[in-house]
Formats: C-alpha cells, sequence, structure tokens
C-alpha cells in the first residue's frame, strides 16, 4: 500500500484504484507529484523540467521557485506566495516557517488522533498509514504528516501533528491538507449550502483565477456550508469523470477551496478556520489538526460519494449500532411542542405502537422550567408539573406498550433564565464587559473548560442512570457569537473555538462509551452540523427540520454528496407541512422517509385509517429493505437540483436486488415522458419488478418510463435478479 522508492525519493500510496504520490526534492522539499488514477508503473518526474523560470518569481532552488512547484505542506513566510498550509508566530516576532524534509515512518493500522475523532482500522484490514517528519532547524519547529491509505476502501485520511522544541511559537494557521495541482484546465469546484430548512443544496461553479472558498466562522460547521469540497473537471457528470473530494472530520470553524495560480496551477485546502485561531506552543507542546479524508473517483460524483458512504458507515461509525438496524422512532416535537405531560406521551407511544413503531422519543420542553424556549436550558431535571411521575415511570410506561423510550437535549446551552447560569454565569462564553447576543433566548456554554464539561457528564448521566432510556436526541440551535472564555488567559482566547471542539468530542466521547447501549442521535436545528466529526460518536443526524417531502428531496440528495443514508433521520409528518406549507401524498412522505432512519413526527391518533396502514405497510417494507439502503451502493440518476423529479437507486450488497426511488416535485399536468437509464446492473441477468422482467441491458439503455402527472407520483421500484 505504502512504498518508498529510494532511489528516485518518491512516496506512493496506493489503494485499490489511486495512487497519491510524493516526491523528495534536492533533499529538502517534499512535493506533491501525483494524485489519480492508481499508476502500474514508476512515476516519472519530467514534469518538473516544464515548470520553466517565470519573470519576477522568487528564485530560490536553482531554477526552480517555491511559488511554482507544487508542495506538499507549504508555510507562511515563505517564497511560496500562495495560500499556505502552516502559519506561525515565533518569540522573536518573526513570522517565516521554513519546513525541510527529515525522514519517514511507515506503520501498519492507523493510529488514533488524540482527543478527535477520526477514521479508525480493524484488525485484518488493509490500511498502513505513512508519517514523514519535516522540520524547521532555526526555529526547532517539527510537523508530522499523516496519511493513511485505506487499499479496499480506496481513501487517503490526511492529518498534520506540530512538535514545537523551541522556544515558545503561536500557530494561527494549521490546515489539515492542502493539494497542489497542476492542470486546472476546465475544472469546477462543488460544495454543499444553504440555510436552516434548507440544508445542503449543490452549488456547482467554474473554477476561475484567484481564491474562491467556503468557511464556517460560527463555531460550528454549520448550515450556511458543510466542510466538503470536490474539484472536478467539467464535463463530470454523477456516474463519469474525474473527482477530487475532501471533507474535514471535524464540527467547528473551518475554510476550504481552491487557490488558482496565474500559470493554471490550484491549490486546494481544507482544514481548521485560520480566522480567529491562535494557539500557543509552548516549548515541548504539541497541536493536532483535524483529519481531512481524500477520495479520488473516476466514476464522477457518484463514485466518489460510494466511497464516502462506505468509508464512513463502516470505518467512521462506531458502536454497536454500527451495524445493526436502528430504530423507527416516533419524536414528539411536530405533534405537541411545548405542550404535554405524561399522559400526552404516553397516549402518543399507544398510538405509536399500533403501527409498529418502536422507540418514543419525548422532545424539548421535559425539564425543569422549560415550557418555552426561553427558560430551562442547563438545568437538567424533569419539570414535576409535566411529568410528577418522574422519567423513570414514564420509561416504563413507554416500555410497557413494547416501544424503548428516548429522550431529547440540549447539553452545550444555557438559558439566562435557568439556575445554572444564576449560579455559574461565568460558565457561558462571553467577551468580558460585553453583552452577550441571546439567539432562540440561548446562549453556549464554556466547554472549553474541563469543570463545565464535566458538569454535563454528570447532569446528563444522572438522568440517563434513572430511567431506561435508550435513545438520546442530541441538540443545539445556535451559533457561537462574543466568543471568550474566562478559564483562559489573554494570549490564549484565539483558542477557544478550537477548545471548545475538544472539549465536546470529551463529552462525547465519555458519554458514549459509558453508555453504549443508547443510540445517540446528533442535531443542529436540524442539520446544522451534519459532519464526519459527530457521526464518529452519533452514527445518525436529524438531517433538516424541514420535513416536506419535496424539499427532503433536494437537502437529502445534496446530503448524500457526502453523507451516507444510514447517517439520515428522516420521518414521516402531517399535512401541511409545518415549515412549508405543502401538501403532499402520504405515500410520497413514507417513500421519502424510507431510505433513510425512517421516523415519524406526527399524531398517529390522528391519522386515517388509509393512512394507518400505509404506515403499517412502510415500516415493514422499510425493515426489509434498510440493508439495501444502509448498506448497499447508491447512484443518484436524475438530480431535483435540475428536474422537475428526482431519482436514486440502491443496489444491495450481493447485487440481488435493486430499488429505483422516483418522485415528483409537482404535480405537471401532461408532463413529458421520460426514460430513467438505472446503473450498474449485470447488462445479462434478467431482473423481476412486480410480474414483469427486464433485462438488464435492457434497464441500462432503454430506461424505466416515468411521466409527471397532476398529482406528485412517487414510484418505489423493486427489482430482482433472477437468479
Ligand atoms: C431543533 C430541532 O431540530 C427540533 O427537531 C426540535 O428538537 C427543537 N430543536 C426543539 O427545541
Amino acid at each position: 500500500m505504502i512504498r518508498f522508492d529510494t532511489e528516485n525519493k518518491i512516496f506512493y500510496l496506493e489503494t485499490k484504484n489511486t495512487t497519491y504520490a510524493m516526491a523528495v526534492f534536492e533533499e529538502k522539499v517534499l512535493l506533491h507529484a501525483y494524485w489519480g488514477k492508481r499508476l502500474s508503473h514508476p512515476l516519472s518526474l519530467d514534469w518538473l523540467e516544464t515548470l520553466e523560470f517565470r519573470p519576477l518569481a522568487p528564485l530560490d532552488f536553482g531554477r526552480y521557485s517555491t511559488d511554482m512547484l507544487p508542495l506538499e505542506y507549504s508555510t507562511f513566510g515563505s517564497a511560496d506566495l500562495r495560500v499556505p498550509a502552516l502559519g506561525a508566530e515565533y518569540s522573536d516576532g518573526s513570522y517565516y516557517t521554513r519546513l525541510e524534509y527529515v525522514d519517514y515512518e511507515i506503520v501498519d493500522g492507523k493510529p488514533a488522533l488524540e482527543g478527535l475523532p477520526a477514521t479508525y482500522s480493524e484488525d485484518g484490514d488493509k490500511v498502513q498509514t505513512l508519517i514523514i517528519h519535516l522540520k524547521d532547524s532555526q526555529k526547532d519547529l517539527h510537523v508530522y504528516l499523516s496519511y493513511s491509505a485505506f487499499e479496499e476502501l480506496d481513501a487517503i485520511a490526511r492529518s498534520a501533528r506540530i512538535v514545537n522544541e523551541g522556544e515558545r511559537a503561536e500557530i494561527n494557521r494549521a490546515f489539515s491538507a492542502t493539494v497542489d495541482i497542476l492542470d486546472l484546465e476546465n475544472h469546477d469546484l462543488i460544495h454543499l449550502d444553504g440555510a436552516w430548512v434548507r440544508e445542503r443544496s449543490i452549488t456547482r461553479r467554474k473554477i476561475v483565477p484567484g481564491n474562491q472558498s467556503i468557511e464556517s466562522r460560527n463555531g460550528c460547521s454549520g448550515a450556511v456550508h458543510n466542510p466538503f469540497i470536490a474539484v472536478c473537471e467539467s464535463t463530470a457528470t454523477e456516474n463519469c469523470g474525474n473527482v477530487y473530494g475532501f471533507n474535514l472530520v471535524y464540527s467547528g470553524n473551518f475554510s476550504a477551496g481552491v487557490d488558482i495560480s496565474p500559470f493554471n496551477s490550484a491549490r486546494a485546502y481544507i482544514g481548521i478556520n485560520p480566522q480567529n485561531f491562535n494557539f500557543v506552543l509552548e516549548k515541548g507542546e504539541s497541536f493536532q489538526t483535524p483529519e481531512a479524508v481524500l477520495v479520488y473517483s473516476d466514476k464522477g460524483l457518484s463514485g466518489m460519494s460510494r466511497i464516502y458512504h462506505k468509508l464512513y458507515r463502516t470505518r467512521l461509525c462506531r458502536g454497536k449500532f454500527r451495524d445493526i438496524p436502528r430504530y423507527v422512532v416516533l419524536n414528539s416535537w411536530e405533534t405537541t411542542y411545548f405542550t404535554f405531560d405524561e399522559n400526552t406521551i404516553v397516549n402518543l407511544a399507544r398510538d405509536a405502537a399500533k403501527i409498529g413503531v418502536d422507540t418514543m422519543v419525548l422532545d424539548d420542553g421535559w425539564f425543569s422550567t422549560r415550557t418555552t424556549d426561553r427558560a430551562g436550558l442547563g438545568d437538567w431535571w424533569e419539570n414535576p408539573d409535566r411529568l410528577p411521575s418522574g422519567l423513570g415511570w414514564l420509561a416504563e410506561e413507554v416500555n410497557k406498550l413494547g416501544l424503548r423510550f428516548g429522550l431529547w437535549f440540549e447539553p452545550e446551552m444555557v438559558n439566562p433564565d435557568s439556575e445554572l447560569f444564576r449560579n455559574h454565569p461565568e460558565w457561558a462564553l462571553h467577551t468580558p464587559g460585553r453583552e452577550t447576543t441571546p439567539t432562540r433566548s440561548q446562549i453556549t456554554l464554556d466547554f472549553s473548560r474541563r469543570d463545565v464539561c464535566d458538569y454535563i457528564i454528570d447532569a446528563l448521566s444522572s438522568i440517563l442512570d434513572r430511567a431506561n432510556i435508550e435513545y438520546v436526541k442530541w441538540d443545539m440551535n445556535r451559533y457561537m457569537s462574543e466568543v471568550g472564555s474566562a478559564a483562559l488567559p489573554a494570549d490564549r482566547q484565539g483558542e477557544v473555538y478550537h477548545r471548545y471542539m475538544l472539549g465536546l468530542y470529551y463529552v462525547l466521547e465519555t458519554l458514549t462509551q459509558k453508555y453504549p447501549d443508547v443510540l445517540f442521535e446528533s442535531c443542529s436545528s436540524g442539520g446544522g452540523r451534519f459532519d464526519p466529526g459527530m457521526l464518529y460518536y452519533m452514527p445518525q443526524v436529524w438531517t433538516s427540520d424541514n420535513s416536506d417531502a419535496v424539499d427532503r428531496l433536494r437537502i437529502q440528495y445534496g446530503t448524500s454528496m457526502v453523507y451516507p443514508y444510514s447517517s439520515m433521520s428522516a420521518h414521516v409528518s402531517v399535512c401541511p407541512n409545518h415549515t412549508q406549507g405543502r401538501i403532499t401524498p402520504f405515500k410520497m412522505r413514507c417513500n421519502v422517509a424510507m431510505p433513510g432512519q425512517l421516523g415519524f413526527e406526527l399524531n398517529i391518533g390522528n391519522c386515517s385509517e388509509k393512512e394507518l396502514e400505509m404506515s403499517r405497510k412502510t415500516i415493514e417494507k422499510y425493515r426489509e429493505f434498510e440493508d439495501v439502503f444502509h448498506k448497499g451502493d447508491l447512484y443518484r440518476l436524475v438530480s431535483p437540483f435540475e428536474a422537475d423529479f428526482s431519482a436514486i437507486q440502491f443496489i444491495s450488497e450481493d447485487e440481488s436486488r435493486v430499488i429505483l426511488c422516483i418522485d415528483s416535485q409537482r404535480g405537471l399536468f401532461n408532463g413529458p415522458d421520460q426514460y430513467i437509464k438505472m446503473m450498474a446492473l449485470d447488462p445479462d441477468s434478467q431482473y423481476k419488478c412486480g410480474d414483469k422482467t427486464y433485462y438488464g441491458e435492457y434497464l441500462m439503455n432503454f430506461g424505466v418510463h416515468f411521466c409527471n402527472k397532476r398529482e406528485h407520483i412517487s414510484e418505489m421500484l423493486i427489482f430482482d435478479k433472477i437468479q
């Protein structure tokens, strides 16, 4: 998987279909040499000769300029004037870091990243890790670049560890990965953008001269941009063409983009956002960057997505819920909001049992003085007026009905109107002497402090210990502002955002390890923190507060660019939809939710007999098909961002079953005929769909007919291969 050609000084990282190569140039400089389709022969470095000297370019390597060479981990202050990977300020006031190659080590498997979520390997996996040591001799600053090659899963995970052996230094940027791409003619940049209730729309734009980037500055990965970019050929489609994906395993501020040189090369980069980031390293201290996951595919965007899906399902998500079927929940939120008591919840559970739901989740409003969203966050004990018999009793009553009991928390937040805040105002993030702007009447607890983290661990543990709670919804409903920590000195305030993430990961690690039988679901006003960092602790995310079936087609389609359907929590809700006001057929709501982690978010007691029957059938079908949706391969066929309808296809791991989901976004009377061409079938095998049989070649080349009608159309077609 990983080898070093000592003669030519080239590192090769090989996975099933890709090669990633670096070269040690002039004994000193680590160059990026290649990333793409797997090579069968040694790489030529002749292209170096073609990097002609340009007038006015800094000339620091014979006839070469660092400003033009493809560098593996560039530094601020040097003669490389592109966006750098690393920046530091030293105690003598200087800013220049000059890294030179020292040596390398190759280890089997993949070492864990201290305190940070990351992909991992298990015994027997074909995974190796290359660690390259670079050093600034004058400053005694060391950088260890880490590259794990997942041979079977076809991905490369990168990170950097910076160790200061010299005088005090302040790191002000430390990207997880940069890749210098030499030929950028006719390429596009893709990212996932949006806002609350319209998360992860696909943006695709032509790469033009200049630095084009996306970032988060709000303290979490956020709904505005996802920590993901892809660079692809302009001709690449869902199912063909070269695509390079970059995804950050991190839930805080990030920056990702491409910086184009005047000579048509690009530096793609991803990592912690350098803005508001300064990390002090005293002598002997180190800094670990988050991990970036790099995926190359020559099979288009869907090809890239399939690699991310499999890697994240099997080597990012952890714990027993990684591999077993999850729960079909009824969540109380859209049914009751803040108006309920314990009997309401028992009655909802009783109705839920009738359609086959297996878990009753009590959402917001069950604790302390929380009867509106203006008070109570931080005070994690039952509201005695609403739950006079206590959570233990409620869980038992729900269990007696044959359902599990689940509970909502928002542990990172505090309302100023709470006992916690009145007792510990200094436990919230704030800037001394300034007002903190509330959002949804709440402010953020300072998770950069260990005492705050431990308090929250204890508070949640005491609830989880005294009732049979088998599912936790972990919510987070505001972006951060006026950030500062009372626990850190003035010169370390630039560390708060990152230390917050380290604190959050510590809390999540502690609780998920302590309660391995509890299924944790992540949420942030819906999908405001849908990132690989969260997936490491919680295998599923409430994809969006928007449960409208039409909008969900786009949200789930965009989310699937990186994240598997097994990570997308998706609920059938009432109409008119509470967010969008749209009316869609019940069948469509069931079909759109089914490929995700199916659940319900409506008053089942108000459903018609027909809807109850359809709900029962949906759960039965879901249990029959969930392995195909969650462990199979996804092919996106028709994009709801480009057409009136969406078509996606799942193929089971053993390729014996194929499910085609087609959903129209609007009723269209007298619509045009469409033929959806399926993918990756065996052309010579026959597939049975209902009472019809088709050859694979027919389904792939002629296609499946679809026509919009006056009503929304929603079809879920099952094709079984005839053996
Ligand atoms: C935001 C979440 O996305 C909703 O599902 C719900 O849990 C509310 N918070 C409760 O306040």
